[in-house]
């Protein structure tokens, strides 16, 4: 059996993935190693048979793994990842981290899209094996079925993604909020012939006054409120006025499709305006797609219901779309619904959609556990 070490198990992400390793007994197929970077010799998972936890710093341990598989987060990568490399260690490295995503020698992973590509680099050799952004993710197994078929020749992506993208500390932050709002105006609540232009006012003078600490995760009030910018701001690598979140959307989604420069062939353009909302943990996104030719809405409907069997086509109903396509409808749940199809005002191959994922399955664990299955079956 191959030896696999896990790392960042504990966290948002990592305890996600574990949940979903035991909901798919893969388990049974590696011998499991636990590594941590606080806890050495603590406690393991009863996956390690009474093995104490191994420190994750330690090259020596981490080198004597087939695969290792890590959620442990960006920094730890970049302190890691090559050093273990440079001592020789030839084995597959599965990251739920950003950092090595973009590098030549790495495939981003999402296998029921991009299972040739992941093939592909296999039988080549590659060794490096990373989840895509949330959003991408999400996005690409709700729609595939349009780019297995190469219909897109263009799409804007204006996203509504959840505070559990930030962390498991954002999520915290954003409930912390919403109760300090409710305590403000509970008794102007509780009144039902109180004004409602007065809580509205002491809403709005409480969002103005959290102090510093109450918004040290987001920076300002998301509670009752949204905020028009994730991530960085790309101007040092030349493209003011874009986030680093807008940026992965065309660069990963081309990435994950195996298009664009690095694959000789021309890159889908892709465009984003992303927005954190008060969601917990799904990311949703309005989708405007240009269509290469004008197919009929039906035959879209059933090239994306058909692409993979977590995709599921939402009637694009008043009924339907409230029931179905929420944050709250899809949290927890392994599908990709996508509704609100219909062709738009500005000509018959202009496609709009809304897709909604959850974050942390589709979004982040739920590749890395598919792709670990794959190198364990190959
Ligand atoms: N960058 C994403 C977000 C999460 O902030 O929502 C991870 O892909």
């Amino acid at each position: 059996m191959l030896k696999v070490g896990l790392v960042g198990w504990r966290g948002m992400v990592g305890s996600v993935l574990m949940q979903r390793m035991r909901e798919e007994g893969d388990f049974a197929h590696f011998e499991p190693f636990f590594f941590t970077t606080s806890n050495v010799g603590g406690v393991a998972p009863q996956e390690a048979g009474g093995a104490p936890l191994n420190d994750a710093k330690d090259i020596g341990a981490l080198s004597a793994m087939d695969v290792v598989i890590t959620c442990q987060g960006g920094d730890y990568t970049a302190d890691v990842y090559e050093k273990l490399r440079h001592s020789g260690w030839g084995g597959y490295w599965i990251d739920a981290a950003k950092t090595l995503r973009m590098q030549d020698d790495a495939v981003i992973v999402l296998d029921p899209v991009n299972m040739a590509v992941v093939k592909r680099a296999i039988d080549n050799g590659i060794k490096n094996y990373i989840g895509g952004n949330c959003t991408v993710s999400c996005m690409l197994i709700g729609l595939s079925g349009l780019f297995q078929r190469d219909l897109v020749e263009w799409m804007t992506c204006m996203t509504y993604q959840a505070a559990s993208g930030g962390g498991a500390t954002h999520m915290r932050e954003l409930l912390t909020q919403f109760g300090t709002l409710n305590a403000e105006v509970k008794a102007l609540l509780d009144d039902s012939h109180s004004a409602i232009l007065e809580i509205d006012r002491k809403v709005l003078a409480k969002q103005h006054s959290l102090t510093a600490e109450e918004t040290q995760q987001f920076g300002v009030p998301l509670a009752g409120n949204l905020i028009p910018w994730i991530d960085k701001d790309m101007a040092p690598m030349g493209t003011p006025g874009m986030s680093l979140e807008e940026w992965k959307g065309m660069a990963e989604t081309n990435k994950i499709l195996g298009r664009g420069p690095g694959f000789g062939t021309e890159a889908i353009p892709i465009d984003s305006l992303c927005v954190r909302v008060g969601a917990m943990r799904c990311h949703s996104q309005a989708l405007t797609i240009k269509l290469k030719r004008d197919v009929p809405l039906a035959e879209i409907e059933g090239m994306i219901a058909d692409a993979n069997p977590w995709v599921k086509v939402v009637e694009n109903t008043r009924e339907a779309s409230m029931r179905e396509l929420t944050p709250a409808a899809v949290t927890g749940k392994m599908h990709i619904p996508v509704g609100r199809m219909r062709k738009l005002a500005m000509g018959s191959t202009y496609l709009s959609a809304f897709t909604v994922g959850d974050q942390l399955l589709w979004g982040a664990a739920e590749p890395l556990r598919r792709m670990l299955r794959i190198i364990l079956e190959k």
